[in-house]
This record gives structure tokens, C-alpha cells and sequence, in this order.
């Protein structure tokens, strides 16, 4: 049986699932060992060369037995998070030990490694961790101390993994709006949409925490901007809006003075406000003169910044704030990134409120990338609009549970006075179902 593991289980006597890739090097034939559905985003990532006839045994078994601890060693080494072992071939994984999907299960949808369900409580506390670490790296910035570059490289590669597992899980958390400070939040955000698209339009999975790290970092210019012109609930006077459109100026000079970012990773952070058509701040550059990831990067902002409620706005419903994307593409925004970001957030993203053809009123709960209009939902009122004790987890892409149910219109939370994200927790914890198995 073929299971996708954590390099951390990998051990000797594994079968590990693996193809060869002949690259030319300065004329040469070099042969690298390519492991099976392996990730690698670490910046030690360093292929294993293959050397005399080993090539020749991997492509006529499909990969090769792990013969030694130092083997493991060497492929850890490597910078792989994950590889594909065969248990017929080679050893099991240790007792109590699990895959990182279950291998009984269908096959996870195409573009994901592992299941919906089996990466969301991972991706949450990434979320939670990366979101404490950025809050205290603004924190450590304002008081005029150093960003640790380390941690959020580190943090860059642990969210990258998480996102080529499984994209949906992460993306579905930045509905997440409140509880959180803004700054820190929103560049979490930020950086798991413009990330899932990097990932969606076909980037290097080794070039993902290059932007990743980036986006994280993308706002870090606030922490120059008075607290008193930030947090300034009406309009600004125009010497505050000056101020307050230095921060991506600031963002770039942070970078580089800190040093260990590529000046690649200081223009995604420096120009995430500039617009396609010249009209952004600060340089107002155009097209082809602002970095492809900082027009990626824009587009994610202006999404993240319609739908955060704050203290002078309510929050914009998602598929209105796509809505003015897509009104805005071609001018303000690159046509491509807009066109792959809606396609990456599907028709109704994870905690979208809808009501469906029999009028009963739903929150969108998992994606379904296999058929985009058919989400897990979890309904939270009768077809007369009385509430339900809990909500009613249904997968719409099942017809033993849908029952003709279909999404009929995508509805306002503000104006239904309903919280998407307090249906959510209920229904993880008081959810139910009418199959307990999903497979
Ligand atoms: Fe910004």
C-alpha cells in the first residue's frame, strides 16, 4: 500500500516511491533522484544526485529501498517534508504512527496531497503560531528592534508545506476576521491567498516561501506610521494620508536594512499598492514595471481589506468584494491574477452564508474543488426560517445527502444577522450528520 508520510517517519527498510530526472549540467548528463509527491520548500532544498548504475534499478522499480540510517539522513538533508513510501515493497510505518492521509480513503481531489479534513487542525495552529510570531515581530519593528528573519523563514516554510498539501484548509481559515490584531492578521491572510494562487498558476513549490516570506512581511511598514493616524476611525487629512501611504515605502526599507531578503521579496513588499494602471501609491508605477507577486499581491489585499469588518466599516460579503475585483480587472488589477484568485476562492469560499433552492439558510463549511458548487454546507434554519438546535452538515456533491438541495443565492451575513464563523465552531463541535464516515 502506497502512503504519503513525514519525512520525520521515514526510516530504514522503507520502500521510498521515487523517479529519476536527467538534467544537463554543463553538457553532462546528471541524474537526480525525485521522490514521489515529495515537497520540498526548505532553503537547504538540494537534490540527491544519483551516482553510477543507481538510476538504472529506480526507474526499474519505481524507487528504492531505504538501506541505511544514513540514507534517511541524506534525504532529510535534502530538505524534503514529505515522500510517498510503498509498505509492500519495504517496511511499515511504526505502530501508532500515521500517515499524513488515510490510504483506505478515495483518493484526495486533484491538486491536493491530503484530504480537506486531514490538514485543517494542522493549518489552524500554523495559522495561530505564524499570526503570534508576526505580532511579535511588528511589536519587536516598532520598538526599533530587528525583524528575526529566521523565524519568519521558518514560519514561510511551515505555511507553504501546509498550503501543497491541502490549499482549501488554509485558505478557508482567513475567513477568521476578529480576536486577532488587524496588522498581523491581515498579513497572514495575505500571504495564504497570494500563495494559493502562486500555487494555482503552476510556481516552483521551491520558489512558494520566497513569497510567502514576502507577503508576510508585506505591511511590516505600519509599524512606522503614528498609532494615531493607523487606528483613525474617519477620513484622513491629506499630510495623514501621506504618512499612511509611506508604510510600503517602510516595508521596503525595514527588508533591507534588516538584510536576508532578496531584493525580489523588497519589491512585492514595496509596490503591494500600486496599481495596474499607474494609479497606486507609492511610485505609481504601471503593467510590466511592478513586480508579477506584487500585482498578485495587491489583488489579495484589496480582498482581505473589503471583507475585514473594522471600526469604521462593516465587513464586505466575499462575493461582493470578488464582484469589485473583477469590475477592476484589466485596470487597477492584473487580469490574470484577478481571474486565478476567484478561481482559486471557488464560487462560494469557505464561510460564505447562502440560501438555498428550498430556502433553507446554510454557511459554507469545506470546499469541494472537485465540483465548486457543490460545498459542504452546514444548514442552521428550517425551509420556514426557524432556526435549527444545530447545524445540519450536508455534502451537497452527495445525493444521499443533498436530497434536491442546491444552492439557490449567496446572502449577507450583516443583513441576516448571522456570524458564519460561530456557525462554523458549532457545527465542528455540535454539527450533525447524517453519515458519521465520509469517504
Ligand atoms: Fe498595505
Amino acid at each position: 500500500m502506497k502512503k504519503l508520510i513525514s519525512v520525520d517517519h521515514l526510516q530504514a527498510g522503507m520502500f521510498l516511491e521515487a523517479s529519476v530526472v536527467v538534467e544537463d549540467r554543463d553538457g553532462e548528463e546528471t541524474r537526480f533522484l525525485e521522490p514521489l509527491n515529495a515537497v520540498s520548500t526548505g532553503s537547504s532544498a538540494k537534490r540527491a544526485r544519483l551516482t553510477g548504475k543507481m538510476h538504472e534499478k529506480i526507474s526499474n522499480n519505481g524507487g528504492l529501498l531505504v538501506s541505511s540510517d544514513a540514507l534517511v539522513t541524506r534525504l532529510r538533508e535534502t530538505g524534503l517534508s514529505m515522500v510517498t513510501i510503498d509498505t509492500d515493497k519495504g517496511a511499515d510505518l511504526a505502530e501508532g504512527v500515521k500517515p499524513l492521509t488515510d490510504p483506505s480513503r478515495r483518493p484526495p481531489p486533484d491538486g491536493r496531497l491530503v484530504h480537506f479534513d486531514e490538514e485543517i487542525e494542522r493549518a489552524t495552529e500554523i495559522r495561530a503560531e505564524t499570526t503570534e510570531t508576526l505580532t511579535s515581530a511588528l511589536a519587536d519593528v516598532a520598538e526599533g528592534k530587528g525583524v528575526d528573519t529566521e523565524k519568519v523563514n521558518a514560519a514561510s516554510e511551515v505555511i507553504t508545506e501546509s498550503i501543497l498539501r491541502n490549499v482549501d484548509a488554509m485558505l478557508s481559515l482567513t475567513r477568521i476576521k476578529k480576536h486577532d490584531p488587524y496588522t498581523a492578521l491581515h498579513c497572514m491572510n495575505v500571504c495564504t491567498l497570494v500563495v494559493a494562487v502562486a500555487q494555482a498558476d503552476g510556481v516552483d513549490p521551491e520558489y512558494l516561501p520566497t513569497i510567502t516570506a514576502a507577503t508576510l512581511l508585506h505591511d511590516v511598514g505600519k509599524t512606522r506610521v503614528p498609532l494615531e493616524v493607523l487606528n483613525k476611525p474617519g477620513r484622513f487629512e491629506p499630510h495623514e494620508l501621506e504618512v499612511m501611504r509611506k508604510h510600503a515605502v517602510f516595508s521596503g526599507d525595514i527588508m533591507r536594512e534588516e538584510g536576508g531578503f532578496t531584493e525580489e521579496q523588497v519589491f512585492i513588499a514595496e509596490q503591494h499598492h500600486e496599481m495596474l494602471d499607474g494609479s497606486g501609491y507609492p511610485y505609481g508605477l504601471k503593467g510590466d514595471e511592478i513586480h508579477p507577486y506584487a500585482r498578485m499581491t495587491a489583488v489579495a489585499d484589496v480582498y482581505d481589506a473589503l471583507t475585514a469588518k473594522r471600526v469604521y466599516k462593516p465587513a464586505m460579503p466575499m462575493h461582493m468584494a470578488l464582484m469589485a475585483l473583477h469590475k477592476n480587472r484589466g485596470t487597477e488589477f492584473d487580469e490574470h491574477f484577478v481571474d486565478l484568485f476567484v478561481r482559486s476562492l471557488g464560487v462560494y469560499p469557505v464561510g460564505s452564508l447562502v440560501e438555498l433552492n428550498n430556502k433553507e439558510v446554510a454557511v459554507v463549511y469545506e470546499p469541494n474543488p472537485d465540483n465548486v458548487r457543490k460545498p459542504t454546507i452546514a444548514i442552521i434554519t428550517t425551509s420556514n426560517g426557524r432556526p435549527r438546535p444545530a447545524p445540519f452538515i450536508v455534502n451537497l456533491a452527495k445525493r444521499s445527502e443533498a436530497e434536491g438541495r442546491e444552492v439557490g443565492k449567496v446572502v449577507d451575513p450583516e443583513t441576516a444577522g448571522v456570524d458564519p464563523e460561530e456557525v462554523i465552531e458549532a457545527a465542528k463541535t455540535r454539527g450533525e450528520r447524517t453519515e458519521r464516515l465520509r469517504r
